[in-house]
Parts: structure tokens; sequence; C-alpha cells
């Protein structure tokens, strides 16, 4: 492990290490600067290869929930400047910057500067980020000679992930799995070294989930270096300006941007989950596009999604998750589909010719993509009833999968087949179309 060195708050215009001392702190002794601004003395560890370095033993006490609440009222009204100020004085070299490379995360780091305090900055690189992020990172490490101190994720994890389900299984069965092994761990780790994180999310990126961020509280999710639920502060600064007075802000300051926004990016975030916006659309359009608009946390900021909606299972778009293990809440209930069991769908494919032609969806009751088509299924059930087409649903996970993947083409959930009167194959609905009429269009097709 790297040395510790000690530099004063004033000596030095921003925390993360300039580059030349960062590689001196490599390799170099304990090294003891003069006590810094306000007469405190910061010690800085150069970054471990998989964490980050973690904060000095001069913890400050713990301080009790209410008091953040208390200090996060105070603040409300408060400009970010002051915000870094206090934060980044509370904290030293305990707390870091989250920097995610857009608009809000740099305007942080030009707060920071503005504070005159030393200052850390941390970033997660998935691996997956856009070639001008890349460039960027480095664009801002030289404009504030700073060294960013980057997380990656376990190289095992991702690996595993890669080879059993592909480079893009975020697309089918969506983000969240590749978002834990490549950012949340990654991030967790960070955390555990460290009091407390400042982010740049901000009120209205994301109505949703962000309507309520404080400038400052207990965060809700990660425990910090002292470990426990408790140990660990957010600050979220620029939680109240507005996404357009961030950029002016920025232009004011000259402070240099991603080039992906003059694409049209306005979130950014790995390149293959990320794309630009057309004017008028929401920034969060741009982001997971292909799920629920209101659902979009990715697991950095889960403690947005309120804890009594987590306990239910409600995920962020107001469904709810079930519990397919005991069986207690099932979807796609209504009269009008036929819940198939296993001898009843094994009987289906061996006919070859049936009665009437069936709609059958195979699903996952916890499954989000199955939760989102439960109202168009039934609609599309209740129109069809009667009309000598049966609708019905067969669950396909747990112990049942390998059969259904086996013999009923199942890929990812929802799967929907349709078995025509006359054939005997059944034939897989092929688009992620699942409004009731692309489903009634694929029939007419068929039939
Ligand atoms: S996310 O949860 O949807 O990915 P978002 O991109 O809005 O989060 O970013 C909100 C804040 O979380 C950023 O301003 C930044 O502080 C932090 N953050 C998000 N992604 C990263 C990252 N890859 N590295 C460091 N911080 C990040
Ligand atoms: Fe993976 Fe996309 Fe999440 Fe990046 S944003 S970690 S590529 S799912």
């Amino acid at each position: 492990m790297a040395s510790a060195i000690s530099i004063s708050g004033n000596a030095l215009s921003s925390r993360s290490l300039p580059l030349k001392e960062f590689r001196a702190a490599q390799i170099g002794p304990v090294v003891q600067v003069s006590a810094g601004r306000r007469s405190r003395r910061w010690a800085v560890r150069a970054v471990e290869p998989t964490r980050m370095a973690p904060a000095a033993a001069t913890a400050e006490p713990p301080v009790a929930e209410a008091d953040y609440e208390k200090l996060a009222a105070e603040l409300e009204r408060a400009s970010p400047l002051e915000i870094m100020d206090r934060a980044l004085d509370m904290f030293g070299d305990g707390i870091a910057i989250a920097f995610r490379v857009g608009a809000e995360d740099v305007a942080l780091i030009e707060y920071a500067k503005l504070t005159g305090r030393p200052f850390r900055v941390f970033s997660l690189d998935t691996g997956r980020l856009n070639p001008e992020t890349y460039k960027f990172f480095d664009t801002v490490e030289k404009r504030y000679d700073i060294h960013i101190e980057y997380m990656f994720p376990e190289a095992d994890e991702v690996q595993a992930l890669v080879r059993s389900k592909g480079l893009f299984s975020f697309y089918e069965d969506g983000h969240q799995e590749c978002c834990r092994v490549r950012k949340v761990r990654p991030l967790r780790k960070a955390l555990r070294g460290l009091k407390a994180w400042i982010t740049g999310q901000r009120k209205d990126q994301s109505p949703g989930t962000r309507a309520h961020i404080p400038i400052v509280q207990v965060d809700p999710s990660f425990e910090g270096v002292g470990g426990g639920p408790g140990s660990l502060i957010k600050w979220n600064p620029v939680a109240n300006v507005d996404g357009k007075d961030v950029w002016n802000f920025l232009r004011t300051m000259d402070v240099p941007v991603n080039s992906l926004h003059s694409q049209g990016y306005v979130s950014i975030g790995c390149e293959p989950c990320t794309r630009p916006v057309l004017p008028g659309q929401h920034e969060r359009e741009g982001r997971w596009w292909w799920e629920d608009a209101k659902a979009k946390e990715c697991g950095l900021h889960k403690g947005n999604i309120s804890q009594e909606a987590q306990k239910a299972g409600v995920n962020g778009n107001g469904t709810t998750s079930i519990n397919s293990v005991n069986g207690t809440h099932d979807i796609f209930e209504s009269q009008a589909i036929v819940n198939l069991s296993r001898p009843g769908i094994e009987n289906l494919l061996k006919l070859e010719n049936r009665k009437e032609a069936w709609l059958v969806v195979l699903y996952a009751p916890w499954c989000r993509f199955c939760q989102a088509m439960e109202s168009s299924y039934i609609e599309l059930a209740e129109k069809l009833s009667g009309s000598g087409i049966k609708v019905g649903k067969f669950q396909a996970d747990g112990d049942r999968k390998p059969f259904a993947q086996q013999e009923l083409q199942l890929g990812s959930f929802p799967t929907i087949l349709f078995f025509p009167k006359h054939a005997s194959r059944p034939i897989k609905y092929p688009s992620e179309k699942r409004d009731a009429d692309s489903l009634l269009e694929f029939i007419s097709f068929l039939q």
C-alpha cells in the first residue's frame, strides 16, 4: 500500500493529488507539510489499486440523523458554493466528489475549486463509457491539476456476466444486473473508504425518484468507513438547481464540458445505455430508454425510491413485484386468461390440430417487463374473448425454466407464443412492442 502524505489545506487548490505529487505519493515516504486553512491538517493517502484510500482516522463524532435533517433545512436556500464549502470543511479528506462526467459533476469540481479547499474526486469506470468521456476525464484532470480516483469493477464478475449473458444483456432483462456489477459494487467499495460523498443529483432530473432529495442526508443505502447504518453522509449541493442554471454557471466560469453534450446528449452514462435527446424531451429519456421512464435508478441512488415502496416491492413504476416463491401474488389475473399448468402447456404443445388457436405468455411474476405488459395483455384477452382464440399464461421461472427454455423457446421474460390451430409448433412473437394492438396485428397475420 502506498505511503500517506500530509498536505496543507491552502498549499493546494485541489484535494485530489496533483499529478506530480500523486506519483511521489506512490513511491515516497511520509511527508509532513504545514497546517492548512483554519489550521487544519489533512492526511491524504495515495490510492490502492482496487479500493479508494480510507479517510484519515481523525473522524468527526458521529452525528444523529436528525442533525442532518436540521442542517439540510438550514442549507435549503444556500448556494452550491456555500454548501460545498460546508461539506469540505466538515469532512476534510473523508469526503469525495462522485464524478460521472456530466455537466453537474464538473460544476461540483468547479465549486470545490472555488472554495479554495483541498478536495478529492472519484469516478466509476464501468468499462463501457464513450471515448469522448475518457477524453474528458483527461481534460478535467489537467484543468484542475487533480488525479481522479477511478474505481473499476471486479474482473471476475464482469467476466462471469459477459460470458453467461453476452455484452448487451441489459437490453433483454434490464440494466440492474450489469449496473450492479459495473457500478454499484465498485461504488460500495469506494464509499467504504469515506465518511461522506458529494453527488451531482438534481431534483428536476427525475420526477419519479429525485423530487425530494435533500441537500444533505445520512446515506440511506450505503456504509462509510466507520461501517454500519448511519456511517456515511451524502451531500447533493446542486439538488435545488435547475439544469439551465448549471449550464449558465459553466458558461460563465468557462468550464470545459464533455463534448457529447454538443451532440445532443444531456444526461451522460455508459455508451450502450445513453443516447441523445431531442429538444423538449426529458433528459432521463436518453438513459435506459427501453425501460419505464419513472424507474430509472441504477442502484447508485436507490435510496431515492421510498423505503415503503421498496418494502412493498414497488419498483418505481407503481407496479408491485411479486413473490413467486410462496405464490402469494400473481400477475395477469383475469377471468379472460387461462392459467396453464405444466401438463396443460405440454398438451398444447403435443396437439397437431387444436380446437382453437392460443396466445400464451411465458412469464415470471417478479419480472418488471412482464409487470409492465400486464394491463395490455389483460385488455387483449378481454378483446379476444369469444373470438375463437384463447389467451393463456404460463409461469416459467424457477424449476420450470429449463423446460420452458428447451421446449418453449424461452429466452427472456416475457416470451409470447402463438399456437396456431393447424400447426404443431408455436410461433414466438419477435417484437418488444407489447401493447394490445401490436399483439393483435401479430395474431392477425398468423390466423
Ligand atoms: S445514475 O444513478 O442514473 O447513474 P446519474 O447518472 O443521474 O446517476 O448521476 C447522479 C450522480 O451520481 C452524479 O452526479 C454523480 O455524482 C454520481 N454518479 C453517477 N454515475 C457515476 C459514476 N460512474 N462515477 C461516479 N459518480 C457517479
Ligand atoms: Fe451496464 Fe448500462 Fe449500467 Fe453501464 S449503464 S453499467 S453498460 S447496464
